[in-house]
């Protein structure tokens, strides 16, 4: 693994990006930032198109052959062999209400020969900066990945009974989401599952050993790319629920520190199947409960 930076191709360029970009969020932040609708409770503000802006505009001059797929919009030079996922803000909800947990995610993809659209090519390089935390995470793929310069891996955690999980949950079609049952089901049987509105710091934690894995439904390209390529070189894997490879535009994302993933797909498999789930008290049977214990006092 790969100690330092000079040995990158493309993350020195990136870096400097994303801390211009990051450091633009920070002033927004102390600001305080009106907050407009995408769509039911998916929120954008003035800070995210800026930043998106911003970033568009200096990789376009670093690299003035890559393609720029970005959440607020950009889609330049789609049709080239590298290709930007840009998310400017992720965890933009957090932003708008003062949470101090979001970051800009820059990820490269490697797209040979003639790929369609949606077809994968191989992630190649990754920057995450948290602005707030002065945090800058990086990979290139079979180059390592760093935090603040200094190499980073995965945890060791050996078992999910002992592992801090973490997963998200969706602002566009929510009623659709089946995750509340995820979450109670993994929460019995880890530590604990965060839920911190920011896939993209999610998956670099996880690179970081800060967290032993991450799963979310519905995830974008923008919001993981990056944080794939550092999970892996990390030492770390990512696959979908069931165990197959990855695919940047599939809609399942299992994130671990490899040594919990088998045991994670089995309580997927589980929990598809419907076998071996623990039960919850509804709030009927917890209100009857509570009424019998003042009716009791
Ligand atoms: C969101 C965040 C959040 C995740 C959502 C994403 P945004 O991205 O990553 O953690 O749960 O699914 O849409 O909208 O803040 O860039
Ligand atoms: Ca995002
Ligand atoms: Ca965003």
């Amino acid at each position: 693994m790969s100690g330092d930076q000079r040995d990158f191709i493309w993350v020195p360029q990136a870096t400097a990006i994303a801390r211009e970009a990051g450091a633009r969020l920070r002033e927004f932040f102390s600001q305080g930032v009106a907050t407009e609708y995408k769509g039911d409770v998916d929120l954008v503000t003035v800070a995210d198109r800026t930043a998106e802006k911003l970033i568009r505009q200096r990789l376009s001059e670093a690299f003035p052959e890559h393609g720029i797929f970005g959440e607020e919009g950009t889609r330049d030079r789609l049709d080239g062999e590298y290709r930007w996922y840009v998310d400017p803000l992720d965890g933009t909800t957090n932003f708008a209400h003062g949470f101090p947990q979001f970051c800009v995610s820059l990820g490269l993809e490697q797209r040979r020969g003639s790929l369609a659209t949606d077809e994968d090519g191989t992630l190649v390089a990754a920057v995450i900066y948290d602005p707030l935390r002065d945090d800058l995470y990086a990979a290139e793929r079979g180059r390592g990945a760093q935090l603040n310069g200094k190499p980073m891996r995965v945890s060791s955690t050996p078992e999910l009974a002992e592992a801090l999980i973490a997963t998200g949950f969706p602002s566009r079609k929510r009623h659709e989401s089946p995750n509340i049952h995820f979450y109670h089901e993994f929460s019995l049987r880890s530590h604990g599952v965060r839920r911190a509105g920011s896939a993209a710091l999610d998956l670099a934690y996880v690179a970081a050993g800060r967290l032993d894995a991450f799963w979310e439904f519905n995830l974008n390209p923008w919001d993981i790319a990056a944080g794939i390529l550092l999970v892996e070189e990390a030492g770390g894997r990512v696959t979908d629920f069931s165990g197959n490879p990855f695919h940047i535009h599939g809609r399942e994302l299992l994130a671990s520190n490899g040594l919990i993933h088998a045991e994670l797909i089995g309580l997927f498999e589980d929990m598809f199947a419907g076998r071996n789930l623990a039960p919850i008290p509804t709030p009927q049977e917890f209100a009857a409960r509570r009424n019998a214990s003042k009716a009791g006092s």
